[in-house]
């Protein structure tokens, strides 16, 4: 793959890389750094992720049957890596506790009924001063686009209890996932704020005619954090409502 093809990136799959970066530039020198992907769906952005950085082992894990099968198949090909079929609660078979250099998720919280168990099982299978990182979207809860999606929304924060797990979809706050953290031994170090709705519609125009307004955008995110973090939390939200909380084990 030429570096072209490279760089034609959405900003989430831009997010994605600077993530593993980090992780693969954490992780001790000669060992090959071991990624979890909790809610993975398709796994669609591992191939590309791979070409980027062809040394690391990819777990991920996914409980939609459909998806799951599309996620194989999307792995097929690819050393060391493989996904389960199962919800992101229970113990993980055949893999060690402790042993990843990065848990994450993408897009996934928003829709987790048992928030508690999901974090838990991120902290448990990270290593000691690897990094879990979350990032969840706001989306579906601050701008629903349909009463569907609005009354799933309202049920999801009132009454969690009556939406079955592929329907469940609510607000998250940032405090509840950096207090989850704390609880289950991982030290938040920071939250990252992204996607601007605008720039992801801007996304469309130009994602394979002059990926460098994408490159340029991502790197805007990243350069301006600590601007985002001085406005106001519902402000905030509402021009960026992907919220990625990084943490650290202790
Ligand atoms: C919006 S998709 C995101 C998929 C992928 N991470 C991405 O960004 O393309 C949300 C995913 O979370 C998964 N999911 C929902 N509840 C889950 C749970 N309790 N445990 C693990 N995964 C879950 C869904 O099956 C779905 O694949």
């Amino acid at each position: 793959m030429n570096d072209t093809m490279h760089s034609m990136k959405t900003l989430k799959e831009h997010f994605i890389g600077y993530v593993v970066r980090e992780a693969v530039k954490k992780a001790s020198k000669g060992h090959v750094p071991r990624i979890m992907d909790l809610g993975c769906g398709t796994a669609v952005y591992v191939p590309s992720l791979k070409a980027k950085f062809p040394d690391f082992e990819y777990v991920g894990v996914e409980p939609i049957a459909e998806s799951f099968r599309e996620a194989e198949k999307n792995l097929a090909d690819i050393p060391k890596a493989k996904v389960h079929f199962q919800l992101g609660y229970d113990e993980i078979p055949d893999e060690i506790e402790g042993s990843f250099d990065l848990v994450f998720s993408l897009s996934v919280l928003e829709h987790i009924k048992h928030l508690d168990r999901f974090i838990a099982l991120s902290a448990k299978y990270v290593k000691s001063g690897g990094i879990v990182v979350h990032r969840y979207d706001l989306g579906h809860a601050l701008h629903p686009h349909s009463l569907k999606e609005k009354l799933h929304v309202m049920l999801g924060n009132k009454l969690p209890s009556v939406l079955p797990e592929r329907q469940f979809v609510r607000y998250v706050g940032e405090p509840e996932v950096r207090s989850l953290y704390e609880r289950y031994g991982l030290k938040p170090v920071n939250t990252t704020y992204h996607q601007m709705p605008n720039h992801k519609h801007l996304e469309k125009f130009f994602r394979t005619t002059n990926s460098a307004i994408i490159d340029d955008l991502f790197d805007w995110e990243i350069k301006h954090q600590s601007e985002f973090k001085k406005i106001e939390t519902k402000e905030r939200e509402r021009l960026f409502p992907a919220v990625a909380v990084w943490g650290e084990k202790n």
